[in-house]
């Protein structure tokens, strides 16, 4: 499935998106030819994880400028509109990073900035297909030959949050294809539900054996000796190796350093974000209450109840045993900082 699915895709006359809302009951893409509808996609999380909404910004740039020709807008609106985009999430650099590499080839017009999308779309599965080759040479060469190994995921780190394959998900998919996969503990995801939504959607067509588990179980499944290693994706890598991930992600780490399981980190350069010095300078987003005291549209917490919903946390680059580039594998913990490697 992997092959095919792509969950950004440039049509000709604008965006199809996978809807990931809609996952895993109904696969329909939507396509988007405004400014609006974009933001609001992005904003709701029918495009998402950091890759993915950074191609898509890309793309959006050109989206921009179609809709300032048809609408008449001045450069100003136009610069306007970009900037919508790219501050539409603030936690994925990627976002920044994509939109901030084609606004130079705005003044060439839109298929000079088209151009410039399709290539960082490109590149981005061609780093997904590195990452995972990286990924896998690095684990089989630490954890035991004699049998297949346990993994855990956290999210969905996916071909759906990409442009295509996976970063964690491209790693452990390279592994189930060197026959090296026994079981993925997969977290469900708290709360809305990306890992047992998306990440199972794709494992189940994939064929690799899999199994949901609340978020809370990820601790005791780790301390218990039931994983091998825990491999999640990233939305913002500081200069020290501070992870911004899906919230969650940190007490998977917590858990993999007391047990001493390898905690992975697989992402793209594009996630690396060296002008941030560490974990305190990333934007943590935080989506409405809602998302946490209700529950399929119903309201489950007492009225007068406040919700906190942080969409990511932060896990400390001592924890981080390795991130995985395109480029290679860096031992963070072991103090090879992104900050000194990948400027
Ligand atoms: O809120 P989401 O679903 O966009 O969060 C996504 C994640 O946290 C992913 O792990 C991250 O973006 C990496 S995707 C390759």
């Amino acid at each position: 499935m992997s092959e095919q699915l792509r969950a950004v895709e440039w049509t000709g006359d604008g965006l199809s998106l996978i809807d990931q809302t809609l996952l895993p009951h109904r696969l329909e893409r939507m396509h988007v030819t405004d400014v609006d509808t974009l933001v609001d996609a992005v904003r709701r999380l029918v495009v998402r994880g950091a890759p993915a909404i950074g191609v898509a910004g890309a793309y959006g740039v050109v989206i921009a400028l179609r809709q300032a020709g048809r609408a008449g807008w001045d450069r100003a609106e136009l610069l306007a509109a970009v900037s919508r985009i790219r501050e539409a999430r603030p936690t994925a650099v990627n976002l920044a990073v994509c939109v901030d590499r084609v606004l130079p080839l705005l003044d060439r017009g839109a298929d000079a900035v088209l151009a410039e999308a399709r290539a960082i779309h490109r590149e981005d599965e061609q780093a997904n297909r590195d990452m995972g080759g990286h990924g896998a040479d690095w684990l089989l060469k630490r954890l035991p030959a004699d049998r297949p190994l346990r993994l855990l995921t956290h999210c969905n780190a996916g071909a759906l949050a990409t442009a295509g394959w996976g970063t964690a998900l491209g790693v452990i998919r390279e592994l189930h294809a060197r026959g090296r996969v026994e079981l993925v503990h997969v977290d469900e995801t708290r709360p809305l539900l990306q890992g047992s939504r998306l990440t199972a959607w794709e494992l189940a067509h994939d064929g690799i054996p899999h199994r949901v588990q609340a978020d809370g179980a990820a601790a005791g499944t780790i301390l218990r000796g039931e994983v091998d290693a825990a491999i999640v994706g990233a939305d913002r890598i500081a200069a020290n190796g501070d992870t911004a991930n899906k919230v969650g992600t940190v007490a998977v780490a917590l858990a993999c350093a007391h047990a001493g399981v390898p905690f992975l980190v697989a992402a793209p350069t594009t996630t690396v974000d060296t002008a941030t010095a560490t974990g305190a300078g990333i934007p943590i987003e935080l989506r409405g209450e809602d998302e946490v005291l209700e529950w399929d549209g119903r309201r489950m917490a007492p009225e007068g109840s406040r919700g906190h919903n942080p969409a990511f946390d932060v896990t400390p680059g001592e924890l981080v045993t390795a991130l995985v580039t395109e480029r290679g594998v860096l031992e963070v913990a072991a103090g090879e900082l992104p900050g000194d490697r990948l400027v």
